[in-house]
């Protein structure tokens, strides 16, 4: 199989990208590296199935060219959109990095599929689209009413995924990721904990008051599950939450575990309030009883999860 991949250098995308070439398909890279890291795919460089192009998706023209070019060599079987902003703070500062980076490219890449004529995608998703709703997050819910730019955008991206399914798509798997854990992260809590760390080994600001709670998958449960649902869910349209079934961390759980592991004697200070910035969701939690019923369930608790990726990311940060 060949496979299209947007934000191959990205978190997930480096993991997701080594999954396929493990598995001996063949992968096209697109990044423009601005929150990627082209360190994050040192092997699947080194591998001769996988090719990395170093271009913006919001370039229509180059991108259009770069895989009509990767076709002539063999057409692809399906393409894998995970390209976005994933700073949502920077998207609330400035509206117009996630109409750029994560409603556009998805527009731009189904413009780019359709000339090409590739007919599946798989679209990373979020958590973010169901807003501050207090109940369990099930996938029928709504209307949703997302309290960021960035999860606003992600269901635009959603709705345009689904009208693209009408025209020129034949099929389409919509995932909503929880908060994802692991090694190679460009961003997150953890990462900004042990980055801080880095800078001041004394004391820890913790942005909130440490109550905020969901759910954390770590990153090779989530690949496994992406692969699972794509091989295992055939309808024309499928949405699925991926989670890590019931079980939460808090802040305050992650805050303590990076600091016993990377400075333990450190002093954790909370700027307060219920939230960490202005779009954030302070609590959630997600029912997978449909990816259960399908036969997936995850290998690891949330708290399980963060402890790995706490091991993970202070080996990387601090070797
Ligand atoms: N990590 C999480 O906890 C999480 C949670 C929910 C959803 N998601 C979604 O999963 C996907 C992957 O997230 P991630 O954590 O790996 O983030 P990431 O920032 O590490 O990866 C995204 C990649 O997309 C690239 N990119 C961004 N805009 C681009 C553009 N205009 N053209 C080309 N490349 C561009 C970036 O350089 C980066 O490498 C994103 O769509 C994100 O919204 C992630």
């Amino acid at each position: 199989m060949k496979y299209l991949v947007t934000g191959a250098a990205g978190f997930i995308g480096c993991h997701l990208v080594d999954r396929l070439l493990e598995r001996g398909e063949t992968v096209v890279g697109l990044d423009n590296l601005r929150l990627g890291r082209r360190d994050n795919l040192r092997a699947a460089l080194a591998n001769p199935r996988f090719r990395l192009h170093v271009v913006d998706l919001n370039e229509v023209t180059a991108c259009a060219v770069l895989v009509a070019e990767e076709t002539a060599t063999g057409p692809f079987d399906m393409a894998w959109h995970l390209a976005a902003n994933s700073d949502i703070r920077s998207g609330v500062a400035d509206p117009d990095v996630d109409l750029r980076d994560t409603f556009l490219t998805t527009f731009n890449l189904l413009k780019v599929l359709r000339g090409q004529a590739i007919r599946t995608l798989a679209f990373a998703s979020t958590s973010a689209i169901y807003g501050a709703h207090p109940s369990l997050l099930t996938e029928d819910l709504g209307p949703l009413f997302p309290i960021s730019n960035y999860g606003a955008m992600k269901l635009a991206s959603e709705a345009i995924v689904s009208a693209a399914l009408e025209t020129h798509l034949e099929r389409g798997w919509i995932f909503r990721f929880p908060n994802v854990v692991g090694s190679r992260a460009t961003h997150g809590a953890i990462c900004d904990f042990a980055q801080k760390l880095r800078r001041n080994p004394t004391e820890l600001e913790v942005l909130g008051d440490g109550s905020q709670q969901k759910p954390y998958l770590h990153v090779d449960d989530l690949v496994t599950a992406m692969l699972f649902i794509v091989e295992n869910a055939k309808d024309r349209r499928n949405c699925f939450n991926i989670g890590t079934d019931g079980s939460t961390t808090t802040v305050r759980y992650m805050a303590e575990a990076v600091v016993r592991r990377i400075s333990p004697r450190a002093r954790i200070r909370y700027t307060g309030g219920d939230r960490g910035w202005v779009g954030d969701v302070p609590k959630f939690n997600y029912s997978i009883a449909k990816l259960r019923a399908l036969g997936w369930a995850p290998s690891r608790t949330s708290d399980e999860a963060v402890d790995l990726a706490v091991e993970e990311v202070a080996a990387e940060v601090w070797g």
